[in-house]
């Protein structure tokens, strides 16, 4: 189905073109004068020059043209030339009916559509999740979510760093704990056990521990270096530690990740770009795309136009180590060759800007992508505590992923139960998960991504005002009603939504009939924010709606199945809309 301002736009262009001026002028916008009218166009203004008359002249002809055309309630010329336009009740809500009938509200099918893989995980093995990790989950998530809903394929790849020194740490500590193990016997060839030698506690409490004494201690800190280079070479003492640090890593990421509703088609790593680096090195080498650098093999990725320094992108250092930008590559080749994507994605903090612009820059100086492919860094900003800070806990430390979310959650409850007595105890707990997740993401999203904001668990768990709890109640509040219509024995079934009888009526239709056109906006610029925009004012617009109108008592009873039909219609676009941005809404609050 059209989307509604194209269907608009063509009846003006034609009008345009049939008194004899070009169609391009016809193009309409909705009005940015809402108080005047529903739809403008400013065509008879740019057509002025070009067809020698004064514009209110061609904005009258196009206005007498229009005015026998029922899709419009009404036509206006205005000096010095604006057409001003409302649609009539009867063509939209014809068109209302029509979008609860189609697929996805009528979003037209995706002709071009794309492989797109998206990069947004980023955790470490045997490292929690911390709150650093918590933005690209969040905003990665729902672009996933509303690019595969415009119809492309788009693969989620968690891309898990498992490959540097963090291992070769956890590997040393063990050894300092447990020498006796086989996998520390050079001796040894036998298979090694299948059970791991620790638990993902015993991992937790290890790295920290460990990192921290290899920065007091060189030699430990050598050692480190060598067992993570040995790894990385293939060693299979090693390679057995690391599978076993995987294996537990992972069903522990996965039940975190579950908890924000995030999950990943690819659960990739670091490791697994490994097998591409160094037929990379020796290619880069041979067609002098690199060069040593006192000792290093760079790629020189400065261009011409640069407005600020562009170093080299360091592929292997002095000691040979391969380094981030160099997994990156790889990574990319692996998936050049697993998916083939049309672009690539990465959701990953700004500072990283200049990480990813040299590693872009290498694989297409080398051609490893094809020239039309896209690759792109959406860094988000820091989220802030309350002083503008990067967040941290009370004591100053980087806060689990975890706490924050039963932060967040009891939040919720005091704020739910204060807000009602429950008499279900474990349906407030339950629900409190459900909106406490809704106020988190909403409180992200809701900022464009590039943007610093600010954590502030008390606006965002506030039941009014733009927040996640605020929509869900929008949502709660309809499912109320309708379910008051059910049990009161009448169903809407067959029943049509009828031409709207007031404005607060024709505002929540006008604002549903946006929906397709915010959606395909937000795909294009990777824009959840415009998601959430887009919702705030829908639930705004259902508000007023109900303030204004009394369904339940309304004594024509197709009137009042007509509502019945406009509310089930909000509500799935609000529930499509929430399910883009990774939350859902609990059955009553
Ligand atoms: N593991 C990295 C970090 O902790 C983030 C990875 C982001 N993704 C990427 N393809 N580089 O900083």
């Amino acid at each position: 189905m059209k989307k509604l301002l194209d269907e608009i736009s063509a009846v003006v262009e034609k009008a345009f073109e049939d008194c004899g001026y070009d169609s391009t002028y016809g193009k309409v916008t909705v009005s940015n004068r809402p108080d005047l009218c529903e739809y403008q166009c400013n065509g008879a203004m740019a057509c002025a020059k070009e067809a020698h008359k004064a514009p209110f002249v061609i904005a009258d002809e196009i206005a007498a043209k229009l005015s026998c055309n029922d899709m419009f309630a009404k036509v206006e010329s205005v000096k010095p030339g604006f057409l001003n336009m409302d649609i009539s009740d009867k063509f939209l809500s014809e068109r209302i009916n029509l979008m609860g009938k189609e697929e996805k509200f009528g979003l037209e099918e995706n002709n071009n559509p794309k492989t797109i893989v998206i990069d947004y995980g980023g955790p470490n093995v045997a490292k929690p999740l911390h709150i650093g990790h918590l933005r690209p989950a969040i905003i990665g998530e729902s672009i996933k979510r509303i690019l595969r809903y415009t119809g492309n394929r788009v693969y989620g790849d968690i891309h898990i760093g498992d490959w540097g020194l963090p291992i070769g740490l956890l590997i040393t500590e063990l050894r300092r704990r447990k020498p006796d193990l086989c996998y520390f016997d050079d001796n040894y060839t036998g298979e090694y056990p299948e059970e791991a030698p620790f638990t993902l506690a015993d991992l937790e409490e290890m790295y920290p521990f460990a990192s921290a004494y290899s920065k007091e201690h060189d030699d430990y800190h050598q050692e480190a270096m060598e067992v993570t280079s040995k790894m990385q070479q293939g060693n299979r003492a090693y390679r057995a530690l690391l599978d076993h640090i995987l294996r537990l890593s992972f069903a522990d990421l996965k039940i975190n990740y579950g908890n924000l509703n995030v999950d990943f088609d690819l659960w990739l790593g670091e490791s697994n770009a490994q097998p591409y680096i160094p037929d990379m090195i020796k290619d880069l080498e041979e067609r002098k795309i690199a060069e040593i650098s006192d000792g290093a093999l760079v790629v020189n990725v400065a261009e011409e136009g640069d407005k600020r320094e562009m170093p080299p992108c360091l592929i292997r250092k002095s000691d040979g180590a391969a380094l981030y930008a160099t997994t990156d590559i790889g990574t990319i080749m692996m998936r050049v060759h697993d998916q083939n994507p049309d672009e690539i994605i990465y959701v990953v903090d700004k500072r990283q800007e200049l990480h990813f612009t040299q590693v872009f820059r290498v694989v297409r100086k080398a051609g490893y992508v094809k020239d039309d492919m896209k690759l792109v860094h959406i860094g988000f900003g820091t989220m802030n505590g309350k002083d503008g800070k990067p967040f941290k806990t009370r004591d100053g430390g980087v806060m689990r992923l975890s706490n924050l979310l039963n932060e967040v959650e009891d939040e919720m409850y005091n704020k739910i139960v204060n807000n009602h007595p429950v008499d279900d105890d474990e349906e407030a707990r339950r629900n409190a998960k459900i909106v406490g997740l809704a106020a988190l993401k909403y409180g992200d999203l809701s900022n464009q991504a590039t943007k610093d904001y600010i954590f502030d668990i008390e606006k965002f768990t506030s039941f009014e005002g733009n927040t996640g709890p605020y929509l869900l109640y929008s949502i709660v509040r309809i499912k109320s009603i309708l379910n008051k219509y059910a049990a009161a024995g009448k169903s809407a079934e067959g029943k049509v939504i009828l031409p709207s009888g007031s404005k607060a009526e024709k505002d929540l239709m006008l604002m549903l009939a946006g929906f397709t056109a915010m959606i395909e906006n937000a795909a294009a610029e990777y824009a959840p924010h415009k998601v959430c925009a887009y919702i705030y004012e829908l639930a705004n617009t259902f508000n007023h709606f109900y303030h204004e109108t009394n369904i339940m008592a309304e004594e024509d009873e197709m009137k009042q199945a007509s509502y019945i039909l406009l509310l089930k219609l909000t509500k799935e676009v609000l529930e499509t809309s929430i399910d883009l941005l990774g939350f859902e809404a609990p059955e009553r609050m």
